[in-house]
């Protein structure tokens, strides 16, 4: 199998597409010569082939971690020249913009405008935000007795481990990278089996930005061999993941073996509060923005909406308006689509599953409900009011453009509810109130709280979850901390046995 192939987007971009597991700055076939194949989601047309790593793969790609983590072209380079290398890493994206967000458009089914303006854009800046923490972390020096001080560094955690989920991939490449690399680690990333593609491309500017061979490695395989390969393995010193609660427990016991760092990011059913003293049309606009954005897709959405019921109806009736209005389903090339495919069949059948739930469970369906077109995995944007807590619709995550509504009486109600889950992402509360605002915020058991606003993330604020939704946290300088140990030196000035 050649290692890199020359397409041509639906949108008429032209460029080399790597197909190979990127190790050691190379692109090779997997030992084994197997593939997988990635589609696109928007006409389920096969796209093409990559090399698909098993075990033997990873105890390559980890061996060349490991090596890079003691060079002197890594380990003996200036913490400047690290940040350096992602500085340039941001320039190099920013040169092939518009080709990784006709990747990850075409492979992911993300309209284009938002795969170039959001998750691009968003790359651009998380590399430049960690290019420059690299030079400025500093550990402390610490006064005991006038005998004694002692200093702490703060020193890679060593060879990283990353598996990385389909619904943002370059995305989540840097969230990861980022961090990792900024503290001087060394990396064997994984991206999602259906979304194989904008990684590798990613990967030949690594290559060209400079980093020395073997300080990232990025490969495509399965979750059970490849992922597991790498949670399982002695090599690897932390695992950071992203992805469904379900594997993140699989990835927790299996780093068991060497007592593995980790970090997870997973499930959610987060709550967006809407208290009748809000404003209604900025709440309604918002709650679109936080189900409705990347299909629902998110693992912040905020599925649950709980509205005060006096103005419950009102809110139902204007949601329903405005997502109906505000969709554009289709094309994810076409200039003013909004909405495009869910990524896989998996994941369509999976939704269209819920609707029938929702429906057999006596929720009343507003909005949406069924497929859009026949070929595809478009959904419409669907609404489910009149929910209670009981319902599977309810408690699951569905992981799609779908929400269900429920009105509540009072604020302690409204809490009681919103903290009824096992998840503890993201929530959202809308009010003109400052002190019931704060009062809520603190009273939510979730790692993010938006504040009238919804899913409007941002790199320099941590990211992450409470309870079943994860360990740890990405993004800000709390990222930092997740791929750094640190080392207490003892100075002995004058105690003398
Ligand atoms: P998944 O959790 O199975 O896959 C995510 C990543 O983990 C992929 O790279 C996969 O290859 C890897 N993986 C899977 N099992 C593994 C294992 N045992 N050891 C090591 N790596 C493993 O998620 P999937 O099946 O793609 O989606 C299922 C559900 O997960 C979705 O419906 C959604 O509810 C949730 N999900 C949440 C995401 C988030 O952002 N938190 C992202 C993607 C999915
Ligand atoms: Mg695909």
């Amino acid at each position: 199998m050649a290692n890199a192939v020359e397409l041509t987007a639906p949108n008429g971009v032209k460029y080399s597409q790597p197909t190979g597991l990127f190790i050691n700055n190379n692109f090779v076939p997997a030992q084994s010569g197997q593939t997988l194949e990635t589609i696109s989601p928007s006409d389920e047309k096969v796209i093409t082939n990559v090399a698909c790593a098993n075990a033997d793969d990873i105890d390559v790609a980890v061996e060349a971690a490991r090596a890079a983590l003691k060079s002197l072209e890594w380990k003996g380079i200036s913490t400047s020249a690290r940040g350096l290398l992602l500085f340039r890493l941001a320039d190099l994206v920013e040169r092939d913009r518009a080709i990784l967000a006709t990747i990850d458009a075409w492979d992911v089914g993300k309209p284009y405008t938002v795969a170039f303006e959001e998750d691009l854009g968003e790359v651009i800046q998380v590399f430049r935000y960690y290019a420059g923490f690299a030079d400025k972390q500093f550990g402390q020096t610490i006064d005991t007795t006038p005998e004694k001080f002692a200093y702490t560094r703060h020193e890679p955690i060593g060879v990283c481990g990353q598996i990385i989920p389909w619904n943002y991939p370059v995305m989540m490449a840097a969230w990861k990278l980022g961090p990792a690399l900024a503290c001087g680690n060394t990396v064997v990333l994984k991206a999602a089996e259906q979304t194989p593609l904008s990684v590798l491309y990613l990967a030949s500017l690594i290559k060209e930005a400079g980093f020395p061979a073997g300080v990232v490695n990025i490969v495509n395989g399965l979750g059970r061999v490849a992922g597991a390969a790498m949670t399982g393995h002695l090599g690897i010193d932390k695992i950071a993941f992203t992805g469904s609660t379900v594997a993140g427990r699989e990835i927790m016991k299996a780093s068991a073996i060497n007592l593995k760092s980790i970090t997870l990011e997973t499930g959610g059913k987060s709550p967006l509060i809407v208290f009748d003293d809000a404003e209604l049309d900025q709440a309604i606009k918002w709650t679109h923005v936080g189900i409705m954005s990347n299909m629902g897709q998110v693992c912040t959405s905020t599925s649950r909406v709980y509205v005060q019921e006096s103005v419950y109806s009102k809110f139902v009736d204007g949601l329903k308006d405005y997502v109906q209005t505000a969709t554009v389903i289709g094309d994810p090339f076409a200039e003013k689509t909004s909405h495009g495919p869910q990524v896989s069949k998996i994941q369509f059948d999976k939704i269209l599953k819920y609707i029938e739930i929702g429906k057999s469970e006596g929720a009343t369906l507003v909005a949406g409900g069924k497929r859009h077109g026949e070929k595809g995995f478009f959904i419409e944007p669907t609404i489910f009011s009149d929910s209670n807590d009981s319902m599977t619709i309810a408690r699951e995550e569905v992981f799609g453009p779908f929400v269900v509504i429920s009105p509540f009486k009072t604020e302690e109600e409204a809490v009681t509810r919103a903290n009824d889950t096992q998840y503890g992402l993201g929530a959202a509360v809308f009010t003109q109130n400052i002190a019931k605002a704060h009062r809520v915020s603190a009273e939510i058991e979730a790692g993010m709280v938006w504040i009238n606003s919804s899913n409007d993330s941002h790199y320099g604020i941590p990211f992450g979850g409470y309870k079943q939704s994860g360990i740890g946290r990405e993004l800000g300088s709390y990222a930092l901390s997740a791929y750094s140990q640190v080392k207490a030196v003892h100075v002995n000035l004058g105690v003398r046995l």
